[in-house]
């Protein structure tokens, strides 16, 4: 029997993550051009002979989100036209997914837009914590939603005191905080975020004890850190101790997150590689 050649290729969404997962696979990342002609069109180029292979396609879809999505779908169409038998994105970080539903009414749903146009040209779709679990079903593809909790969790532990609290830092993080509290067997605090912006975030609650505690504050994503900021700033209020950790599936640090938390009390701040680290001075 002949084994199913398998190929890993990258695009330039993240080709530090890319190394990493073809060195612990004992494997050399596809040879394959990705580079832009003189008038910033994308040129995609597979130098191996995929031909009945199944193919690895790692490109998360962070920022410039239309940028790295479109190489991503240009790899694919390549490895499709050269016969491949399947092709596979490993997209840990799916952009988009925070536009999972309409508002006004008068907005696109950009997180199924997506989901479509990978749909057209994918076989399969490997995501880590998505940042709603149910848009896996707007893709017409099968969609495995890994999840990086457990080794957060790990890589949380050692830090760990028995003053600590789990914190989230909105609704819509609470079973992500539910999750690392069982596996910590700490405590859990719940804010009620208000979000009047992209960019402007108030917290108008809080549910559980956090006073004279160290807070964990865990959430799937960091973007511009507005969430983040206004959960410390609500939790100081509240009496909490100045030594505060966060935890997030994925850092973008979008716009001045650096300079924002630069004044905060913090101690910690861990994310995942799935978005290529940009240049830290807060730590
Ligand atoms: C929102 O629901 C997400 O879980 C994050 O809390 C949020 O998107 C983070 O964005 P930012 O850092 O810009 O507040």
């Amino acid at each position: 029997m002949v084994g199913i050649a398998r190929y890993l290729f990258s695009g330039r969404a993240n080709i530090g993550l890319a190394r990493g997962i073809a060195s612990e696979l004992g494997v050399s990342l596809g040879r394959c051009v990705v580079e832009n002609f003189p008038d910033d069109e994308f040129r995609v180029e597979i130098l191996e002979d995929v031909r009945g292979g199944d193919i690895f396609l790692i490109q998360p879809t962070n920022p410039p989100v239309a940028s790295h999505l479109l190489e991503l779908l240009l790899l694919a169409d390549a490895c499709r036209r050269a016969g491949a038998s399947r092709v596979i994105a490993l997209t840990p970080y799916f952009g988009y997914a925070r536009q999972d539903r309409r508002v006004t009414g008068q907005e696109p749903v950009g997180a199924r837009l997506l989901s479509d146009l990978m749909s057209v040209r994918l076989d399969h779709v490997v995501t880590v914590d998505l940042h709603t679990p149910a848009i896996e079903g707007f893709f017409n593809v099968s969609v495995e939603n890994l999840t990086a909790v457990p080794l957060l969790v790990e890589a949380v532990r050692p830090l760990i005191r028995e003053d600590h609290v789990v914190v989230a830092p909105d609704l819509g993080a609470a079973k992500i905080a539910q999750r690392y509290a069982e596996a910590l067997e700490l405590p859990v605090a719940y804010l009620h975020k208000i979000r009047a912006g992209p960019e402007e975030v108030g917290v108008h609650g809080i549910t559980g004890q956090v006073t004279d505690r160290r807070p964990l504050l865990v959430d799937d994503m960091i973007s511009t850190g507005a969430t983040m900021v206004s959960a410390v700033e609500a939790l100081l209020k509240a009496g909490c101790q100045p030594r505060i950790t966060m935890i997030a599936s994925h850092g973008l640090f979008a716009g001045n997150a650096s300079e924002r938390f630069s004044s905060l009390p913090l101690e910690h701040i861990l994310v995942t590689d799935s978005i290529p680290a940009p240049p830290i001075e807060f730590l």
